[in-house]
């Protein structure tokens, strides 16, 4: 297996129908117990933004959190959390992002992000795009700056890049 892509996508387990009929789900803890492969991931990001002046990483609940603390330590800056509400003790902006039925809440403590603070955001997963975008507004709200969205994957045929975070970059170690 020559690229990264292809060696993360051989770690990947496809569940088939889950969590509902017609929907292949990607788990992504076979590769977390890959520790060759875990490590090759984070050193992938830490590449691509070692030279980026990023000041924060803001990591989205709660696979986020998987990838964004290694990558903050690697880089040697901090780590904020974008949180489902109620959750985080101080005060907050709050975002509301609309899912396919209802919506959904994301929050992330006022000073999470110093004003003019360049962000890099971090998920595991691009779907929809619904949860980044929300993530970049609190990012923004704080007055700081979306330098990229970064995900261990991104579900391409959904199509995010065109609707939910087109004013984004957005970058994926895989693809499908
Ligand atoms: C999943 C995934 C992303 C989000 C992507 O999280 O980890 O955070 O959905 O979907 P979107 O692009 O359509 O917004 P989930 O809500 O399953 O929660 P978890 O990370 O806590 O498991
Ligand atoms: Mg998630």
């Amino acid at each position: 297996m020559n690229t990264l892509e292809a060696r993360i996508k051989s770690d990947i387990r496809e569940i088939p129908d889950f969590p509902k009929p017609g929907i292949g789900y990607k788990d992504i803890t076979t590769l977390l117990d890959n520790p060759e492969r875990f490590a090759e991931v984070i050193d992938a990001f830490k590449a691509r933004y070692a030279e980026q002046n990023i000041d924060h990483i803001v990591a989205i609940e709660s696979r986020g959190f998987i990838f964004g603390a290694p990558l903050a330590y690697a880089l040697g800056v901090g780590l904020s959390l974008v949180r489902k509400p109620g959750k985080l003790p101080y005060k907050c902006h709050s975002v509301d992002y609309a899912l396919e039925y209802g919506s959904d809440t994301v929050e992330m403590h006022i000073d999470a992000v110093k004003e003019g603070g360049r962000v890099l955001v971090i998920d595991d997963l691009l779907a929809t795009g619904g949860t980044a975008a929300a993530a970049c507004k609190l990012v923004e709200a704080c007055g700081g700056e979306v330098v990229e969205c970064a995900f261990l994957v991104e579900l391409a045929f959904i199509n995010a890049r065109e609707a939910k975070l087109k004013d984004q970059k957005v970058f994926a170690l895989a693809t499908y």
